[in-house]
């Protein structure tokens, strides 16, 4: 896919049809977050996999919106330590997300509501915090990206106008 086309057409999905992803999906998801640059290409990140039902559900626990969690086909936990590489660790979701789209797998980023239970259902060590949490599937409602040109989606998108979040200063 056309890398604008698969930024335009992206939307987050919170539902998705449960059945694993393909594990060579999976490894070109992580491999997509593992490209990512980062500040003096420090690659702040660990991508945590919760890989039992029981650590999925008890990373869900500790999400705003549990079920987006419960039903993934893969889900990432983002870890850096603690206060620093925030956005070097959007930088890598983003890849990631992007990467599923490209193969017609639906995301959404899941913000924590809990900290310190998110590092006791991840096992986390010493000083690493769980930055944002990832899940991926199989769309429950499948989205064709190829069915708009590139533009027709930016016109679509429930995003402010250019005009509003560009600001020119001479
Ligand atoms: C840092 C961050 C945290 C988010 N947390 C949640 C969340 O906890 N639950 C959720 O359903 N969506 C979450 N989202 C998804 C946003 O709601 C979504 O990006 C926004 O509404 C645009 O959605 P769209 O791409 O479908 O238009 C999060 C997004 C970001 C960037």
């Amino acid at each position: 896919m056309d890398a604008f086309l698969a930024i335009a057409s992206r939307r987050d999905e919170r539902r998705y049809l449960s059945e694993p992803l393909p594990e060579a999906t999976v490894t070109r998801i992580l491999d997509a977050g593992r490209l990512s640059g980062s500040s003096k290409n420090r690659q702040p990140w660990t991508f945590v996999l919760p890989s039992s039902r029981r650590r999925v559900d008890a990373l869900a626990d500790v999400v705003w919106v549990p079920e987006n969690v419960r039903s993934a086909g893969l889900v990432v936990a983002i870890v850096v330590p603690g206060g620093s590489g925030a956005f070097d660790a959007g930088r890598a979701a983003q890849n990631m997300l992007l990467a599923a789209w490209n193969d017609g797998v639906a995301s959404c980023p899941n913000g924590v509501r809990d900290a310190e239970g998110a590092r006791a259902a991840l096992s986390l060590q010493g000083e690493e915090e769980v930055v944002i949490v990832l899940s991926f599937g199989r769309p429950g409602k499948a989205r064709d990206p190829e069915s708009r040109d590139a533009a027709e989606w930016s016109a679509r998108a429930n995003r402010r106008p250019l005009a509003d979040v560009v600001r020119s200063v001479a």
